[in-house]
């Protein structure tokens, strides 16, 4: 059976990452979270004080990185790795969310990030989330959606989920950093999050998981029976 890209960008929070696992898991797909990337590297510069408004350090401390996805038995996802350590959990703090959508505006930032992107979709059978999947990364997907949701319903997903790690987070924070994110994201001047033209509108504000997930395998089962 011949194997597709399959893409899906949208606003913070909307349940991309969600959906594209499901999808993943249904298609026996490889499953990549583009926005750990940035993440990782987010996590990196902090951790290593490097001032990201100053390119040349940046191009320097971008040579001492390497990211893996690594085969997690338990969940059959791939887990990220920043020189390899496991940081799938630490880079989903409050910290790291603050500052990674200035991170993820910086040039070379994204140049080093969409390379590997792109070698992980060489082989296809790949479901990736993210912001510029279907626009920059593999403008010629054969399946492309993006996601959206009434921000009030994405704020109170993005709470229930911090809260369980940090129970001292207030929802104030989590629209703040949701609005700030949207903006930067949304705004900024390399690849900013826009709809492909030929991506597929996706609000779940009203729709269940398991109708997304249908409405989507149903496309998904569509596309790879015309190749
Ligand atoms: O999907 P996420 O919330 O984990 O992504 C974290 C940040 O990374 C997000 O605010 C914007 C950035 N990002 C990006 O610029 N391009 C991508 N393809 C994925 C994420």
């Amino acid at each position: 059976m011949k194997k597709i890209i399959i893409t899906i960008d949208g606003w913070s929070s909307c349940g991309k990452s969600t959906l594209a696992k499901q999808l993943a898991k249904s298609l026996g797909y490889i499953y990549i979270d583009s926005g750990a990337m940035y993440r990782a590297i987010t996590l990196y510069f902090l951790r290593n004080h490097i001032d990201w408004t100053d390119n040349y350090l940046v191009q320097s401390a971008l040579q001492n990185i390497h990211i893996s996805f690594v085969h997690n038995a338990s969940t059959q996802l791939s887990d990220i790795h920043l020189n390899n350590e496991h940081v799938e959990y630490v880079i989903r703090d409050m910290v790291v969310a603050e500052k990674v959508s200035e991170v993820a505006a910086i040039e070379s930032v994204r140049t080093f990030a969409v390379a590997q992107q792109q070698r992980m979709g060489n082989e296809k059978g790949i479901v990736m989330d993210g912001r510029d999947i279907g626009t920059t990364v593999f403008p010629n997907a054969e399946l492309k959606f993006f996601m959206t949701a009434d921000i009030s319903i994405r704020v109170d997903r993005r709470y229930i989920e911090m809260k369980q790690k940090n129970p001292h987070v207030s929802i104030e924070e989590v629209r703040d950093n949701l609005q700030m994110r949207d903006e930067i994201d949304s705004t900024r001047k390399i690849s900013p999050l826009r709809m492909a033209e030929d991506a597929i509108l996706l609000d779940n504000s009203q729709l269940s998981m398991e109708d997304q997930l249908q409405f989507a395998l149903n496309m998904a089962t569509e596309k790879i029976k015309q190749l």
